[in-house]
């Protein structure tokens, strides 16, 4: 059986993807689960969020093994295949395959392969290329037995981001409550409308492939290209201080409309509230202050205590992010079940991420 893999989304930059991963990454291993986190992002800020600058420097030297992802998939650009992941330790149910800011080398390969696979010659090639990162990701998984494939990318709708996409099943998608976040969500939509198209088109190109291709390859498998929306979050980090509260109203009341009409091909409910909408995973809160400490720290800000300088009112506010994530890795668990069961037929009880629900 397949990991499930859930990736964090939007054309949009500074909309808090990384530090969302990063918390959720502790919170899903709180409630029992085992991750695995794959830093996709040619500018590498998941892995420098969990590693020390020399742990990384060191990853980076050793160009011989698969210790990032650029790596695994690098010799694919000349005649060789997939290396293994070696995955960073960072707990027993935490794990990170580093990124690598050498990746954006891969875009161009990931481009020509793009065409390619729908043509008569060599597909499996390019569809080994296209492909690659959803086979790193479930070698890495299935090494650790790991539950969850969370993976972080940079802001963009290129390449490298496509072939994360069609490896994915679920998105979920962070935004503020701004003009350039409803815009980015415009984008979004159409795009991953048309990536699950061309991804089924490509493979319904290999099925209908020459036996003869097909056989030398028994046990090549592809992703389904699901990438199936979970729900968005909006962040409150985002919002300009000078910026009046009314403006932020009005840019938060568009986002449940935005959403349904955009990504879901729904109609639009005017004037929804997030708080009422069930396609808004959560609100995230303006975490201030506690944000550079717990990256002093490098720890989640829910783990911060008062000997890292969490005292007072930073207290309460350690204790509310707890609460916060604990919800919403719970939420995120069950979604991904229900998506499970609705794409794959797997029943919640049977899945490897069946929700766990331990008592607080
Ligand atoms: N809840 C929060 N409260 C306060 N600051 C936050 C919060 N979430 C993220 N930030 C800060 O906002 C900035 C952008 O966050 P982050 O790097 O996670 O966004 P991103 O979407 O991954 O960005 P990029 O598109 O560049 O990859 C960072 O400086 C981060 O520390
Ligand atoms: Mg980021």
């Amino acid at each position: 059986m397949n990991c499930p893999i859930l990736t964090f989304f939007n054309n949009k930059g500074g909309v808090g993807k990384t530090s969302l991963i990063y918390h959720l990454a502790w919170m899903f291993t709180e409630i029992g689960k085992r991750i695995v986190c794959v830093d996709i992002d040619p500018q590498a800020n998941l892995t420098a969020t969990f590693l020390e600058e020399d742990t990384v420097a060191n990853i980076w030297e050793d160009t011989c093994h698969g210790n990032t992802i650029y790596r695994c998939v690098a010799p694919l650009s000349d005649v060789g295949d997939i290396l293994h992941p070696i995955l960073y330790n960072i707990n027993s149910d935490l794990y990170l395959l580093p990124g690598d800011v050498a990746l954006s080398i891969f875009e161009d390969q990931l481009s020509e392969a793009w065409p390619k696979s729908l043509g008569d010659i060599n597909i499996y090639h390019q569809l080994r290329i296209l492909s690659s990162f959803w086979q790193v990701m479930q070698l890495a998984a299935k090494d650790v037995l790991a539950d969850l494939i969370l993976v972080d990318i940079g802001p963009n709708l290129g390449a490298i981001n496509r072939s994360v996409l069609i490896a994915t099943d679920a998105v979920a998608i962070p935004l503020g409550a701004d003009l350039y976040s409803l815009q980015g969500l415009k984008n979004l939509g159409p795009t991953l409308l048309s990536w699950r198209k061309q991804w089924k088109r490509r493979r319904t190109n290999w099925e209908n492939a020459p036996i003869a291709e097909r056989k030398r390859f028994p046990s090549f498998q592809l992703p389904v290209g699901g990438m199936a929306p979970l729900g968005y979050l909006c962040q409150q980090h985002s919002v300009r201080l000078d910026r009046p509260v009314r403006a932020h109203d009005k840019w938060a009341r568009c986002i449940p409309s935005v959403y349904r009409e955009y990504v879901l091909k729904e109609k639009a409910i005017p004037d929804m509230r997030q708080e009422e909408d069930p396609y808004c995973l959560a609100t995230i809160r303006h975490y201030r202050s506690l944000v550079p400490l717990a990256q002093e720290c490098r720890k989640p800000i829910f783990d911060l205590t008062g000997a890292d300088g969490a005292i007072g009112s930073h207290a309460h506010a350690v204790r509310d992010a707890r609460k916060d994530f604990r919800q919403l890795a719970e939420k995120i668990a069950s979604r991904m079940d229900r998506l499970r069961y609705e794409t794959l037929g797997e029943k919640p009880e049977d899945s490897a991420f069946a929700t766990d629900m331990r008592p607080s």
